[in-house]
């Protein structure tokens, strides 16, 4: 371990794969690779470590890893010394395998092994040993999560206004088409003080906007008896400095009438949620192990949307499911109608290893897969085309989070072109300068677009005609 501290400087590259999830694991992972004197880099040519930070919740995520583990063979070739690990979910399927699979490949760790890497590094270094570490633990190593005390967290920040703070890992639900509670293992959450410690550390390092993530949080707390997760939501809002708090994922079975109340009472919860359906037919549903029907379903929804007319709500949509006929299919089709919603996230379906699902006999033929697919993913276009234009000429308040994608990366800066997203969610471009950044303004909408909304930022709060979110 020693060794490891040695004054040197040395860059890391951590590519992340998937989910929050592991957006926020890639973070514990560089907290702790900086203790052990790394630097973040944005170059992989640079870099004296690449850890990939996988996903394998569908099968063409999982032939990503390979075809990047494939890109890094050749760079050790250039730079023998180069460390590669592999972590994350395709980490914790595979393990052993990976090693053998990849023979440039020097670190395995699996989702619960994040606090390890300093053990597996040292052990490369040392013993030029290669190993894979992939045991379940029935903690939450806690010590990983410190990441937000680095000297230089708030540094970093300059242009990072918002934070995901993982709440509870794992999941009990087995659905029966998800790998997850496979690769991350039994619900588990973590102590309610510890994640308001967090919030409070983000909060003065200057970050605006807090995200709570995990596979399924409405369940947050249930084994530990510690609070609910509505109360954990209220005690987040209280936090001071923190502007705008929003949660991922909900399961439509757990959701209960407390949180949905929560939207009314706390000014800082954004009227937002994400609800994954999956399908729109029972019959489907059921074969999926959801545990609610179509009915349950758009009950929660209309309530939410009878009392928040405002909210902003997504979905996920699983097509071509095993023995999905074609009328499921319409009922699906017709469900996002009914649903309106502001945008869907949409796969074909994908046989996970371990689940069940994959071992149904009537799956279904990749050609319907890819054309249902494409149906559902015109028919939201026009949908979401259609919630955009109820915006037009609105005045609404975002929160400014950064540079707009269109000009990252531009050499003109003259021109600034910002981003924010109101509170429902929907993003939102203006013209601006970087004082703006972190800040929530009020925006009037002048144009819509598929994806996005452009807007002209208005001088004081009273030109808000019309307050959508
Ligand atoms: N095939 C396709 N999509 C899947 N998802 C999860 N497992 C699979 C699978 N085997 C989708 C679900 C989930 C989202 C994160 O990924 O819609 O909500
Ligand atoms: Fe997967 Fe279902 Fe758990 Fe979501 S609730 S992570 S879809 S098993």
């Amino acid at each position: 371990m020693e060794l490891l501290l040695n004054k040197e400087e040395k860059y890391i590259f951590i590519e992340t794969f998937g989910c929050q999830m592991n957006e926020n694991d890639s973070e514990r992972i560089l907290g702790i690779l900086k203790r052990l004197n790394y630097k973040p880099t944005d170059e992989p040519y640079k870099a004296d470590m690449v850890i990939l930070n996988t996903c394998s919740i569908r099968d063409k995520a999982e032939q990503k890893i390979y075809s990047a583990l494939g890109r890094l063979k050749k760079l050790k070739t250039y730079k023998p010394d180069l460390i590669i690990g592999v972590g994350g979910c395709v980490a914790q399927q595979e393990g052993e395998k990976l090693l053998r699979r990849a023979p440039h490949l020097d670190i395995v760790f699996g989702t619960h092994n994040i606090h390890h890497l300093p053990d597996l590094i040292s052990k490369v270094k040392l013993n030029k040993s290669r190993s894979a570490l992939t045991e379940f633990s029935d903690f939450i190593e806690e010590e990983s999560f410190a990441y937000t005390y680095e000297k230089d967290y708030a540094k970093n920040l300059s242009q990072r206004v918002k934070a995901f703070v993982t709440v509870m890992r794992g999941c009990d639900n087995f659905c029966s088409y998800c790998i997850v509670p496979y690769v991350r293992g039994r619900e588990m959450s973590r102590k309610s003080n510890d994640i308001l410690q967090e919030v409070e550390r983000l909060a003065e390092a200057g970050i605006k906007e807090i995200t709570l993530v995990g596979q399924n949080v409405n369940s947050y707390g249930n084994k530990e008896e510690d609070i609910s997760f509505a109360e954990l939501l209220r005690a987040v809002c209280r936090a001071d400095g923190i502007e705008r708090i929003r949660f991922i994922t909900s399961h439509p079975k757990d959701m209960s009438e407390d949180l949905i109340e929560l939207f009314g009472e706390e000014k800082k919860l954004c009227r937002y949620i994400h609800l994954p359906v999956q399908s729109g037919s029972n019959t489907i549903l059921k074969r999926m192990s959801r545990g609610y029907t179509r009915e349950d379903y758009i009950g929660k929804v209309y309530k939410l949307k009878r009392f928040y007319p405002d909210i902003g709500i997504t979905t996920d949509i699983i097509v071509g499911f095993p023995g999905e006929t074609q009328s499921d299919f319409l009922e699906t089709m017709n469900l996002i109608q009914e649903m309106e919603y502001d945008n869907i996230f949409s796969f074909k379906y994908s046989p996970r290893p371990e689940t069940k699902a994959a071992a149904f006999a009537d799956q279904i033929a990749e050609q319907i897969k890819e054309e249902r697919l494409a149906i559902l993913q015109e028919t939201q276009r026009d949908i979401t085309m259609r919630n955009n234009q109820k915006m037009l000429g609105k005045v609404v308040d975002i929160l400014v989070e950064g540079r707009s994608k269109t000009t990252e990366g531009a050499y003109d800066n003259t021109i600034n072109q910002l981003m924010g997203r109101t509170s429902c969610s929907k993003i939102v471009n203006i013209s601006g300068g970087n004082a703006y950044l972190g800040k929530i303004v009020p925006v009037r909408i002048e144009k819509i677009s598929a994806n996005s909304l452009m807007g002209i930022m208005v001088k004081n709060r009273e030109e808000r005609i019309n307050i959508c979110c």
